[in-house]
C-alpha cells in the first residue's frame, strides 16, 4: 500500500501522506487526498481519507491532519470540493468528517462490493470550498 501511495504522490505531487507525532512517534498512519476510482457514483472527485494506529485513535490526530489536508486541497490544489465516503456504521469516520465541516449527502452501494456484504452500504460525505470558507472563518 504505502508503494501504491507513492507511485501516486509522484505522478500527481500529491495523495495520501504519512502522519507523525513529533518527538514521539515517526509514523501513526495516514491521511491526505486521492482520486477514487471512476466507478465510483460521484467520480470524477477529490477524497479526503485517513487511518491511523488503534492506539492513537481519540487524540484529535486524524481530525487535525485532515483539516491541514482540506487547506491543501482548497487553497493550493484549487479544488473546487471533496468528498469522503466510508461504510455506514464506521461512526468514527463520520465523526472526523462531521468535525471537517462536511456534510451528509446520501448513502450508496459500494461498487466494488456484492450488494449482500455487510460492507457494501456507504455513506457520502462532501464539503465545497465556499462552506469551508464559512466553517473555518
Ligand atoms: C477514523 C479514525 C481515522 C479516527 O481517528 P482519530 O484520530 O481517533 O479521530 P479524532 O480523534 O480526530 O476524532 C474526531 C472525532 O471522532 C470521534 N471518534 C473517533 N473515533 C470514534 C469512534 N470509533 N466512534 C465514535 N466517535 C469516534 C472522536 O471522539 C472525536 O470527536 P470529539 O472530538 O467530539 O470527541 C480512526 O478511528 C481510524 O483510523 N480508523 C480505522 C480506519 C478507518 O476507519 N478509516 C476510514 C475508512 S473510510
Amino acid at each position: 500500500m504505502a508503494k501504491k501511495i507513492q507511485s501516486l504522490i509522484a505522478e500527481r505531487g500529491w495523495g495520501f501522506v504519512a502522519v507523525e507525532i513529533p518527538d514521539q512517534h515517526a509514523f501513526i498512519g495516514f491521511v491526505g487526498l486521492h482520486i477514487p476510482k471512476d466507478t465510483m457514483p460521484f467520480s470524477p472527485c477529490v477524497e479526503i481519507g485517513w487511518r491511523l494506529a488503534p492506539q492513537h485513535w481519540g487524540k484529535g490526530y486524524a481530525t487535525e491532519a485532515a483539516n491541514a489536508s482540506l487547506h491543501y486541497a482548497f487553497m493550493h490544489l484549487g479544488v473546487e470540493e471533496v468528498v469522503s465516503f466510508t461504510t455506514v456504521n464506521n461512526t468514527g469516520s463520520q465523526a472526523v468528517m462531521k468535525k471537517l465541516g462536511m456534510s451528509y449527502a446520501y448513502h450508496f452501494a459500494h461498487p466494488d462490493l456484492d450488494a449482500s456484504d455487510p460492507l457494501s452500504e456507504h455513506v457520502l460525505y462532501k464539503i465545497s470550498k465556499a462552506q469551508w470558507e464559512v466553517f473555518t472563518r
